[in-house]
Formats: structure tokens, C-alpha cells, sequence
């Protein structure tokens, strides 16, 4: 049985009040609409229909070939949207999903009950409803004695007494194909010349088709997002369904309201993350890690019994046993091989640390390679950029630069060399050897024993 989806972006969204569509407002860093389209994207193999009018084109390019789209040249209400869909797909499917670009968090099961559902009712369509205290201008379901949905009345135009009403319209319907291509031309336009696809349900009530009415319990899912108060909302539920995800996988999170864990985010068994900590993108964090207070990880690789404190980790690998911070920023490319310490301070960008190696305090290493257990005094600064080229820094195994040290690149330290503080070194120093002076010149050659 062919099932097919539509999805309805065009409106405007007046009461973001942006210049960017509505349904372009990333929730959890991703825009809204795109959220939608996977959620249906899972549910049939077809792609969906994505109706777009105000800001088309911007919202096409955001989507690219993720949908199907189609226009409503004139926004003349959620009706009319689904008619510009009736061409493209009349005698394409037998059932029609139709939803909202503006329900970021709604999940692909909750779209199989309610498929699961019309495909029981003997009537045209079964939609989505909610209870909640708060009716947030929603449409309220009206139903029949036998529990059959007979109206879905709009927040403008209610009554008094359907005002009370406390089950509202969620926005997700399931339509028999047919009967929906049939029926769509015999609505009627409402207030401000709009046709209503909610006004589905009175008319297939009055035909005697049964109109089912799925009560949702999950509010938080369900959020449609009509200003910047309902984003805030969204926002905050999504970070709790990530949240709850990790610290039932094993993960401590010490303030879960003050923990951002991006989706695409993984995080190992019994690793704690403390408050006001950011992780965001594609980032792996092995087990036994302590993460936070106070830093934004973004699209990174971090270790086992891994310490991140107060810091910043862009694009970045931190092998096991790796500690940086308070104040550490690793940029593009940076590399800390296992058991490397880096302090306060310091700033490393597409350059690897080797085992062991210690950087304690107020140092910037860039496009450099150092090696294993060198120690790097306060101070010291790979001078890689003279102007035109960034230039490369090599440091070998067991070296010891000197408090306040500049290497100016392109420059190699051997192994076990060491340099003096505060020397500049200008030129290539052989392992094992000692630099110092400005600029620095050799002194006589020791052995690391007698160092
Ligand atoms: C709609 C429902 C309401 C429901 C609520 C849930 C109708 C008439 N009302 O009201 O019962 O409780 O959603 O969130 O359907 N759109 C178009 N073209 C248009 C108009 C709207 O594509 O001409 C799109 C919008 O981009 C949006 C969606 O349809 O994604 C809903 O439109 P919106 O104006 O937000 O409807 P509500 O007033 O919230
Ligand atoms: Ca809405």
C-alpha cells in the first residue's frame, strides 16, 4: 500500500517576526523543516512533498534534493497548501500523510501509530490530538457522543464554551487518498479568505464517515512553533529527550539543564559532563571521562579517562588519559597523543603532541609535530606565520624548551635537545643539543644524562 507525505511550509510565520521563513529556525542547530522531512523521510521510502511559498527559494536550498517540492504561489491557508500537492500525487498513493514544517520534534513512530490507525478506520482520515492545560492558540477537537471527531474549531472562532476545550489539534492527519483529492475542492473559504484543512473533519463527519481522533501524550512533541517563546520550548524539550538518552546509556550529567549534547553526538559509559558544557556536532567521547564545567567540544575526538576542564576543543583528537585546562583551545586539526597534559593558556592548531608531552602554561603550538615527553615552558611560541607562509615546527622526543621560547618556523629541535628561556631560535638545533640567546646560538653539546 502506497503511502505518501506532505508537508506544509509556506506560510509565513508572522509571529517569529524574522526575516528568516520559520520553518528555516534551527532547533538543536538543525532547521525545523529539515527535522520534519526526516521524520517523514522514515515513514515511506518516497520523499516527501514539501509545499513552500513565503522565502521558496531559501527554504529550497536548504532542503535540496531531500524533498519534492511543490509551490502555493498565495498563502491561502493549510487547505489550500495541500491542494497544490493533488496534481503531483493524485493516483500515486492510496494514504496521504499531512503535517506541519513547524512540529520539529514529532517522531516517526508517532506518525506509524497514526497510519496504523486510519488503516483501521473505515472512515477518511484519523489525526493527531493532545490534552493539555495550556491550549496555546491550538485548534480544539470537538467529538461526538459516540467519540467520533465531528469538528476542529480554530482558537478565533471558538465559542465560549469550546474555549474550554482542552484536547486540541495537533496538526498530523492520515487522509484515504482518494476521498482527500475528492473533498479538498469542497472547501470553503473562512476567515481572511482561507481554506482550512481541519474543515476535513466536519465535512467527512457529515457524509457519516467516522473521523478517529489518536490522543498523544508526549506534549513536548508535538510543540507547534509559532514564536520565539514556542522555539525556546522546543529547544529545551529536545535537550531533555537527548539527555535522558545518555544518562540511561550510563553518562552523568551533574545539571542536564545546562548540558547541550547535540544528536549526532556519542558518549561513553560512566563519563560525567558538568554544567555549562556544549557538545556539539559529530563528537565521540570515550568512557571515564570528565567533561566540563564551563567548555564547548565541537565535532571532536575524545578518549578514555579523558579531563577536559573550562575549555575549548574545535575539530580536534585527545587520545586517552589526556588533561587540558582550565582555559585550553585546541583548533582545526590539533592531535594530543595519549597521556599529554596541557595547562592553562595554550593554544594548539593543527599540530600533533606526542605521548607524554607536557605543555603547562601560556603557549601557542601551531603546524607543528612535537614528539613524545618533551616538555613545553610557559611561554613558549611555534612563530609559524612570517607573513606569507605558515611554516612548520618540528620538535623531537625528550626535548625541553625553555620558558618563553620562539621557534621561528621553519625550524627543527632535535631529540633530546633543549633551548634556553627566553631564547629565539632562528635555526635548525641538532639532538641533543642546547640553544640560547637571542638569537639563539649552540652551546656546547650535552647528554640528556648530564642535563
Ligand atoms: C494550525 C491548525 C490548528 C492546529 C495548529 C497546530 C489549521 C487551519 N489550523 O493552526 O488547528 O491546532 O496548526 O500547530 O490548519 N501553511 C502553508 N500554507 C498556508 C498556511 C499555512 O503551507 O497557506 C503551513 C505553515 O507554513 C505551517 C503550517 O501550514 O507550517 C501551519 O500553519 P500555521 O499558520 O502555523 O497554522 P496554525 O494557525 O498554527
Ligand atoms: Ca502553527
Amino acid at each position: 500500500m502506497e503511502l505518501a507525505t506532505i508537508i506544509l511550509a509556506a506560510g509565513q510565520g508572522t509571529r517569529m517576526k524574522s526575516d528568516t521563513a520559520k520553518v528555516l529556525h534551527p532547533v538543536g542547530g538543525k532547521a525545523m523543516v529539515l527535522r520534519t522531512i526526516e521524520a517523514a523521510a522514515r515513514l515511506s521510502p518516497r520523499p516527501p512533498i514539501l509545499v513552500v511559498g513565503h522565502e521558496a527559494d531559501a527554504v529550497r536550498t536548504a532542503v535540496g534534493e531531500r524533498a519534492q517540492f511543490v509551490t502555493q504561489a498565495q498563502q491561502l491557508g493549510t487547505g489550500h497548501a495541500v491542494m497544490q500537492a493533488a496534481d503531483v500525487l493524485r493516483g500515486q498513493a492510496e494514504m496521504v500523510v499531512v503535517f506541519y514544517a513547524d512540529m520539529p520534534l514529532l517522531r516517526t513512530e508517532t506518525l506509524r501509530r497514526l497510519v496504523d490507525s486510519q488503516r483501521q478506520n473505515r472512515g477518511p482520515v484519523t489525526l493527531l490530538t493532545v490534552t493539555a492545560p495550556d491550549p496555546r492558540g491550538f485548534g480544539r477537537i470537538v467529538r461526538g457522543a459516540d467519540g467520533l471527531v465531528i469538528n476542529i474549531v480554530e482558537e478565533r472562532e471558538c465559542t465560549p464554551e469550546q474555549l474550554r476545550i482542552r484536547e486540541l489539534n495537533v496538526g498530523v492527519y492520515a487522509f484515504e487518498a482518494n476521498w482527500l483529492w475528492e473533498n479538498l475542492s469542497r472547501l470553503t473559504p473562512k476567515s481572511k479568505g482561507e481554506y482550512y484543512l481541519t474543515d476535513l473533519a466536519p465535512l467527512a463527519a457529515s457524509q457519516g464517515l467516522p473521523v478517529i481522533g489518536v490522543e498523544h501524550d508526549d506534549l513536548d512533541e508535538v510543540i507547534g512553533i509559532n514564536t520565539r517563546v514556542h522555539l525556546a520550548e522546543a529547544e529545551a524539550a529536545l535537550r531533555r529527550r537527548v539527555n535522558q538518552y545518555w544518562m540511561l546509556e550510563g553518562v552523568t550529567l551533574i545539571d542536564p539543564a545546562t548540558t547541550y549534547i547535540h544528536e549526532d553526538a556519542r558518549i561513553g559509559q560512566d563519563t560525567v559532563i558538568y554544567p555549562n558544557t556544549h557538545i556539539v556536532g559529530k563528537t565521540v567521547i570515550g568512557p571515564h571521562s570528565q567533561i566540563g564545567p564551563n567548555s564547548v567540544i565541537s565535532d571532536s575526538q575524545i578518549g578514555t579517562k579523558c579531563v577536559v576542564n573550562s575549555s575549548v576543543v574545535e575539530e580536534a583528537v585527545l587520545e586517552d588519559r589526556v588533561r587540558i585546562g582550565p582555559f585550553a583551545r585546541l583548533r582545526k586539526g590539533a592531535y594530543l597523543a595519549e597521556d599529554t597534559y596541557m595547562g592553562n593558556f595554550g593554544e594548539v592548531k593543527n599540530s600533533r603532541l606526542g605521548p607524554h608531552t607536557h605543555m603547562g602554561h601560556f603557549s601557542y603550538v601551531g603546524d607543528a609535530e612535537i614528539g613524545a615527553d618533551v616538555n613545553i615552558g610557559a611561554g613558549t611560541i611555534t612563530c609559524n606565520f612570517d607573513g606569507v607562509n605558515k611554516n612548520k615546527t618540528v620538535v623531537g622526543d625528550h626535548a625541553f624548551i625553555g620558558s618563553d621560547t620562539m621557534l621561528v618556523a621553519p625550524v627543527t629541535v632535535g631529540n633530546n635537545a633543549r633551548t634556553g628561556a627566553g631564547s629565539v631560535v632562528t635555526h635548525d638545533v641538532p639532538d641533543g643539543a642546547l640553544a640560547v640567546g637571542v638569537p639563539a646560538r649552540l652551546r656546547e653539546a650535552r647528554s640528556p644524562d648530564s642535563a
